[in-house]
């Protein structure tokens, strides 16, 4: 399965950023482990990352994949553009948040994208992408 693994706004400074809260892994080091995992299952993935919501959506656009694991980042709690667009390629997609947004402020814990993607992998810290790959794997719809 060819799989795009999405990052939005914030993400290319994981490692750096808020430490405490997203940890030490830094987003090549989260592509690196992504990568080896879905080659050990028989499957590739293109990595993207922008702190642009357009950007986010012109690669979906491109349909060169057959599944989606995205962390939109705050863009997760606020774009309906994303939405629209995880909704219209529509292929299975699985959200991932690092932290537990459900602890953290209000604000976050409303994930405009629920509804149009087919899980969520929410606070297990990066392990979560690898969760959310073996989620596609597994047969998210
Ligand atoms: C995040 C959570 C969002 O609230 C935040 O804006 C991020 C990262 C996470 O992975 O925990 O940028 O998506």
């Amino acid at each position: 399965m060819r799989i795009l693994l999405l990052n939005g706004p914030n993400l290319g400074r994981l490692g750096e950023r808020n430490p405490e809260v997203y940890g030490s892994t830094t987003l090549a080091e989260v592509v690196e482990r992504a990568a080896r995992h879905a080659a050990e299952r028989g499957s590739t993935i293109d990595a993207f990352q922008s702190n642009h919501e357009g950007a986010l959506i012109d690669r979906l656009e491109q349909l060169d994949f057959e599944a989606v694991v995205i962390n939109p980042g705050a863009l997760g709690h606020t774009s309906y553009a994303l939405r629209d667009a995880i909704e219209g390629v529509n292929r299975p997609t699985i959200e991932v948040h690092i932290s537990d947004v459900h602890a953290r402020e209000s604000f976050r814990h409303v994930l405009v994208l629920e509804g149009v993607v087919s899980g969520q992998v929410i606070g297990r810290g990066v392990d979560g992408y690898i969760e959310a790959i073996d989620m596609l794997l597994d047969g998210a719809k």
